[in-house]
């Protein structure tokens, strides 16, 4: 029996030491391990990843001096900026100054006024859309008109001697024949198609003006003038008339003889002189001065 009692337990122990074994055995389900792994690595790499990336970058936030330099904004020149504003501000002023410098001209002696004269008949009732300064170059038009081509300039000043800018020069006159553009003419049909009749010039910041034009035809019983209008705004503030020195019909025109010797003040002299492409023209100068005191001098 108590071989068979001892036979027994060594079985049951033997059991249990199999069973243990085997439990012991089955533990290390390596499978659980393995998923372990993976998880473990890509948690790992990213990590690491973010780790080291981070870091540098936590750096950066550390840059976070940047926000103190973002405190030196406020201590940033916004206020100097201003100032500076407020200096470029004096300087445009100064600038102004400096822009008005030009009004220091000095004023020319006014011995005489420029004489009215007629407006005659013939002032354009339909201008042509070309009004520039440049009578010798009609747009749409394909050739040159006939005749002597002059050039003339001058400067225009008010009562106190002040040369006068921003004015409106007009000027209509014939063409090479003596014709004008007009209704009234009746030989205006004739008329030459390349010339331009009519002209404006607008007087620069020391009052000059300029014109490119032909020397007017010579129509009886007249002698050749150009006429003058000169405007501000709409405002006509005086029309005359210009004349040409050693015309020998001046001394038999009741029109140009009307003002006495003031007149002569209406006469240009013309001289050989060449124009901007080196041709061949008459030049001439003729200031005009105005009776109305405009710059308050
Ligand atoms: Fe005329």
């Amino acid at each position: 029996m108590n071989k068979l009692k001892s036979y027994s337990l060594l079985i049951v122990i033997s059991s249990s030491l199999f069973l243990f074994a085997a439990c012991a055995t089955s533990t290390p389900p390596a499978p659980v391990e393995a998923t372990a792994t993976p998880g473990a690595e890509a948690v790992i790499e990213d990590s690491t990843e973010s780790t080291p990336v981070p870091i540098p970058e936590e750096p950066s936030p550390t840059p976070a001096p940047v926000d103190p330099t973002a405190t030196s904004v406020p201590a940033e020149p916004t206020t100097p900026p201003d100032a500076e504003a407020e200096e470029s501000g004096s300087d445009d002023t100064a600038e102004v100054v400096v822009t008005d410098e030009p009004i220091a001209v000095t004023p020319i002696e006014v011995t005489y006024f420029t004489p009215a004269q007629t407006e005659g008949p013939y002032y354009p009732v339909d201008k042509l859309a070309d009004q520039d300064n440049d009578l010798t170059v009609l747009a749409g038009s394909p050739g040159s008109p006939a005749g002597q081509i002059i050039e003339f300039t001058g400067k225009v000043y008010d009562a106190a001697g002040m040369p006068i800018a921003g004015l409106t020069v007009e000027i209509w006159q014939t063409d090479n024949n003596g014709v004008y553009l007009h209704p009234n003419d009746p030989g205006t049909e004739q008329r030459d198609r390349n010339f331009q009749f009519y002209g404006e010039s607008i007087t620069t910041a020391d009052g000059s003006y300029s014109f490119r034009t032909i020397l007017p035809g010579h129509y009886e019983p007249r002698p050749r003038h150009i006429h003058v209008k000169v405007k501000q705004g709409d405002q006509e503030l005086l029309t005359t008339q210009i004349y040409f020195d050693g015309d020998p019909s001046l001394a038999a025109d009741g029109i140009f003889l009307d003002g006495g010797n003031e007149n002569g003040h209406l006469v240009m002299t013309m001289e050989p002189g060449q124009d901007a492409n080196g041709n061949p023209i008459l030049v001439g100068q003729h200031d005009i001065i105005l009776s109305a005191n405009l710059s308050g001098s």
